[in-house]
């Protein structure tokens, strides 16, 4: 969802900029911009579209400098055409921004900066930003976005130049930035991967901090000028690990990792039969723990809470983070909350725990990106460690959620005295079985090929594979654009039902668990109404092979640990699905990878 890129420095900025707003183009956009500084002003190009058709517009020979900004934009206020897109300069062509967010008081400034005579061309909340520095604009930018920032209410991460001097004024509240430290040159962006091929170290700006970079470095001040002393961190990802590696897309690519990324999420976890996470809490004082967390990760929180619920008897609420933040919940002292993102930056998600501090409860992350806002807010953290997912659909951070939850439920259990379980010894098979299923793609893609031109799709999964029955609906419905809907399995004679006809391809998850005998029932009643029934089994079962049209047979495991295997085939089914259809499957229409806007 947007994405900022900046450098300052020795060599010609052009190639960065590109390069960066590319590695950046995983979380959604749809127009793209630069503004370089050199000797005669600014070189600004802009366009819809994709990067490659800002690329083919740029005159190679007026693009040159040493200072430049580039931005990658999803529109939120007016459309993605070339005047709305970044960057944005004042009435006299002087200032250039590009932001991250929302300005929620937009309206009100730009009414203020009318009066005063400043002219607008787009439609967008960010154009504000350059007239306000214009405005406050006295010879020294630094100072002028300080006072702009006084009046800006809202989200935003701002990188801003000026025709005159040799800098770039970077600040961020509650959306992400990172400064790249090189030798003799310094980079800025949204997020690491932008600029891993330059440097890997890297600092994390925090909300309401100002950086002045210049080509001989950078200072970071708090908002009352008090100058902060920031930590550099040494990232330990690499420019691989953010390539395709020979798949066609990053989804594929992903789906593959999850073996690997699982055994990341485990390792040093498991010692001698117990569990190793380091918490700031003592989790006999837990009373009652509240996950909250958006999309794929509400999901993961789904079989969370039945995973906690089971293994170590406390209870359990799964929330919305959108909702959360606003219904006033109610929150004590001896309440956990555990907010689970990807990302790290989402912005509900961090609203929600927000909420959650201020209320006094103790909280726990379970995040992948490391160094994220989220990952720095929480009073304890699991870091997933599954590698950069850069897919939109989310696949291996959704397994690897699963995992650090099972730990997590696992740990509680072990606390308050109460371990061994079998759970332990399983779970270290998960990621073999994994590849067990992983070799059953091409299979998988046949079945996708009957049903790619389907309209509607049915998930149905019963206690613990309800949630996967969810996830499998969404990841179809995200990248192939067929209406899905995830139902618990009974559930679906109270309505869904009505849709059923032999037009209706209905996935059934329907290990051999406790609840088996119901589930066979439930498909009794999609086989009366034609329903096309696709089944994902563990073990054979003569009474499914006569019900179900289609069987995808999947390894044995426990009951708890089944929703991480029984997935990985719908993630599979919906990336062909999506495939086959031609569509682009790592960049759905209308989403972004990191949602930083409510
Ligand atoms: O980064 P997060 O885990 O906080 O992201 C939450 C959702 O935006 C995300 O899971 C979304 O639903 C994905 N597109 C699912 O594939």
């Amino acid at each position: 969802m947007c994405g900022i890129v900046g450098y300052i420095g020795k060599n010609q900025a052009l190639p960065f900029l590109l390069d960066g707003l590319k590695r950046l183009e995983y979380r959604g956009y749809d127009s793209s911009g630069i503004c370089l500084k050199n000797n005669s002003g600014f070189y600004l190009a802009k366009k819809p579209g994709r990067i490659s058709e800002l690329e083919s517009q740029i005159d190679q020979i007026l693009a040159k400098g040493n200072i430049g900004i580039a931005h990658t934009r999803w529109a939120t206020h007016g459309a993605p055409n070339e005047i709305n897109s970044h960057p944005h300069v004042d009435c006299k062509g002087s200032i250039a921004i590009v932001h991250n967010g929302i300005i929620e008081n937009y309206n009100s400034l730009k009414e203020l900066l009318k009066g005063e005579g400043h002219i607008f061309v787009s439609d967008t909340d960010s154009e504000v930003v350059a007239h306000l520095v214009e405005k406050f604009y006295e010879g020294d930018l630094e100072v002028a976005v300080k006072k702009s920032l006084k009046l800006i209410e809202g989200a935003y991460a701002l990188a801003v130049l000026d025709k005159t001097s040799e800098k770039i004024v970077v600040t961020r509240k509650s959306s992400p930035l990172v400064l790249g430290i090189g030798v003799g040159e310094i980079f800025v962006a949204s997020d690491v991967p932008a600029m891993l091929s330059k440097t890997k170290r890297v600092i994390y700006l925090d909300d309401n901090e100002v950086a002045v970079l210049t080509k001989d470095g950078y200072a970071v001040k708090n908002i009352n000028g008090f100058v902060v002393d920031k930590e550099i961190y040494e990232v330990a990802m690499d420019v691989e690990q953010i390539e395709k590696k020979g798949f066609k897309y990053f989804m594929l690519k992903e789906i593959f990792e999850q073996p690997e990324a699982i055994e990341n999420t485990l390792r040093g976890r498991i010692k001698d039969g117990k569990i190793r996470l380091s918490v700031n809490f003592n989790p006999r004082e837990i009373n009652r723990i509240i996950i909250t967390a958006c999309g794929t990760s509400w999901y993961s929180g789904l079989i969370g809470k039945y995973l906690i619920e089971k293994l170590s008897g406390i209870s359990v609420e799964v929330d919305y983070a959108s909702e959360f933040r606003y219904r006033n919940p109610i929150v004590r002292q001896d309440d956990l909350i555990i907010v689970i993102s990807q990302s790290g930056e989402t912005a509900d998600t961090l609203a929600a725990l927000e909420e959650a501090k201020k209320k006094g409860a103790k909280t726990l992350g379970i995040i992948n990106v490391v160094g994220s806002t989220i990952a720095r807010e929480v009073d304890s953290g699991i870091y997933l460690h599954a590698g950069p997912e850069i897919g939109v659909a989310s696949t291996k951070a959704f397994t690897c959620q699963v995992t650090a939850l099972t730990l997590f439920a696992l740990y509680l259990k072990q606390e308050r005295g109460d371990l061994p379980s079998d759970v332990i010894l399983e779970i270290e098979n998960i990621p073999q079985k994994i590849k067990e299923i992983l070799k059953k793609s091409e299979e998988i893609r046949e079945l996708a090929k009957i049903f790619k031109d389907a309209k509607n799709f049915l998930y149905l999964g019963r206690n613990l594979n309800f949630p996967v029955a969810l996830e499998g609906a969404l990841k179809l419905k995200e990248i192939s654009y067929i209406h899905a809907e995830g139902y618990p399995a009974a559930e679906m004679k109270h309505g869904p039902i009505a849709l059923v006809d032999k037009h209706m391809p209905v996935v059934f998850i329907c290990p051999q668990d406790a609840v088996y005998s119901k589930i066979i029932s439930n498909m009794q009643e999609i086989k009366a109404r034609e329903g096309n029934v696709i089944a994902v089994i563990n073990k054979e079962d003569p009474k499914i092979r006569d019900l179900a049209n289609y069987v995808i047979k999947v390894p044995e495991t426990i009951d708890e640990l089944s929703p991480i295997i029984n997935v990985v085939p719908l993630q599979l089914l919906a990336y062909h699905i999506a495939d086959l259809k031609g569509l682009n499957v790592d960049k759905p229409r209308n989403l972004a990878k990191s949602v930083t806007v409510e």
